[in-house]
């Protein structure tokens, strides 16, 4: 089978290596000449661990190449992706589905110029409720409506996790209006069904909104227990005992239970913001939703007043030491990272920042001002009177404590995301504040 893919960013790509990795022959495509120029070069241009080297894999059994000519891959492929971005619009919040529309537009003139056989247009993007519809209505434009089909085939893989959520995914949920445009997907996904992956079959709407409703599923759960950590904070209980006790309910799970400086990142801030939209122009508003979206911003900037606290209330002329800038480790992405949030609120009452990223220092050079960058965290410590934990990076995981002491001025740690033991700090003489739990 040949497949397409519209749009070679982060769902686009890593869709792209898995499918070819299954043996089917995939061609990217992205409007971006140079990003197709550094991949063919063998330049991956996100990071993501294990992706480089699965493209590289694919491009030497030729079973993916990458293009600019969105007509000539599209002409030849029976399974069409589209994976372009849904930006949030500037301003008022609503998915921005330009790119969706006009791929989709491009798409339909490329199948209509191009030989006979049916084809499938698979919506990927996170998208409103509704967006397959209208991708049917563009496509039936230049299409009869026997020559296609659409789907929604939504994404819930995690940044840093992505190869193996692809291949292995809890579920894969396929939204469909027809017959032979299920069958077809069927084809597609039976490499994962014999990774006894669960394929999901239901109508198109449902599928679309199941992605919005999983992902603000899940930004509600962490920002319940965020809100439990302060509680925990006030009253002397511990967060963490508190998330294990009420995981071990298989109701309620586990995961995505470990309290921080609020979520961040490419997906759940801008799809729990669009989710209340579409909810609010149904005149159905998720109120939940949107309390958790404005708890979660305000969350962002309590971690700056929390440092200020850990630092005995004055930061002026004091620096911080920032450890760990993305939003979540083993990524490069800065989008909507707390620690953004948390750099500007301590700079606003005036301290020095210094930070330190194994990946994210490029990326946070574009969204941050007046922030000095270290090589390592020991470099970054040296002569700070605080140091702060935003991201839980592996090689934050086992400092040496003894050379972080010695490096700062004062030994004062904030661990926003819990990854050192309270009792264990105390003892190696650091005045250290945890997430959710008290000394
Ligand atoms: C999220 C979802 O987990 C994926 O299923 C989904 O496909 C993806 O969005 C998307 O819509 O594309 P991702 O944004 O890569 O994936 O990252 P997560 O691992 O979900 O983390 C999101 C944020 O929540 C991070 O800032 C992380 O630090 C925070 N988080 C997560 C917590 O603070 N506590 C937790 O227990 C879990």
């Amino acid at each position: 089978m040949k497949i397409a893919i519209v749009g070679a960013g982060y769902v686009g790509l890593v869709s792209g290596a898995c499918f070819a990795d299954f043996g089917f022959e995939v061609t990217c495509v992205d409007a971006n000449p140079d990003k197709i120029a550094a991949l063919e070069a063998g330049k991956v241009p996100i990071y993501e661990p294990g992706l480089a080297e699965l493209l590289d894999r694919s491009v030497r059994r030729g079973l993916i190449r990458f293009t600019s000519d969105l007509a000539g891959a599209v002409a030849g492929a029976e399974v069409i992706f589209i994976a372009v971005g849904t930006p949030s619009r500037r301003g008022d919040g609503y998915a921005d589905l330009t790119y969706v529309y006009s791929a989709a537009e491009e798409i339909g003139r490329a199948i209509g110029a191009s030989s006979e056989g049916h084809r499938t247009v698979v919506v990927k993007s996170t998208v409103p409720v509704g967006t397959g519809d209208e991708v049917e209505r563009i496509l039936s434009r230049t299409l009869s409506r026997e020559r296609f089909g659409v789907a929604s085939n939504p994404e819930f893989l995690r940044e840093g996790a992505a190869i193996e959520d692809f291949k292995r995914p809890d579920r894969v949920v396929v939204g469909t209006e027809d017959e032979r445009t299920r069958q077809t997907m069927a084809r597609v996904y039976r490499p994962l069904s014999l990774n006894q992956a669960p394929v999901f079959y239901t109508d198109r709407r449902s599928a679309e909104l199941t992605k919005y409703a999983a992902n603000a599923f899940l930004a509600t759960k962490i920002t319940f227990i965020n809100e439990m950590a302060d509680l925990c904070e006030a009253t002397g209980a511990n967060v963490q005992d508190v998330a294990r006790g009420i995981g071990l309910d298989r109701r309620i799970g586990p995961k995505f239970l470990n309290a921080g400086p609020g979520y961040g990142g490419s997906c759940f801030p801008k799809d729990t913001v669009a989710l209340i939209k579409t909810a609010q122009d149904h005149g159905t508003p998720t109120r939940i939703v949107e309390t958790v979206a404005s708890v979660n911003e305000q969350r962002k900037r309590a971690m700056a007043r929390k440092v200020v606290r850990a630092m005995g209330g004055e930061v002026r002329e004091r620096t911080v030491a920032i450890l760990g800038l993305t939003f979540k480790p083993n990524t490069d992405d800065m989008r909507d990272a707390p620690s953004i949030a948390i750099v500007r609120g301590l700079q606003d009452a005036g301290a020095r920042i210094v930070a330190f990223d194994p990946e994210g220092e490029a990326n946070a050079r574009d969204v941050m001002e007046n922030v000095r960058f270290a090589r390592d965290p020991y470099e970054c410590a040296r002569g700070a009177d605080a140091a702060v934990i935003v991201t839980e990076w592996d090689v934050l995981r086992a400092l040496d404590l003894d050379r972080l002491k010695a490096a700062l001025a004062r030994p004062v740690l904030v661990d926003l995301r819990n990854v050192y033991e309270p009792e264990v700090m105390r003892e190696r003489g650091f005045a250290y504040t945890p997430i959710g739990r008290v000394d």
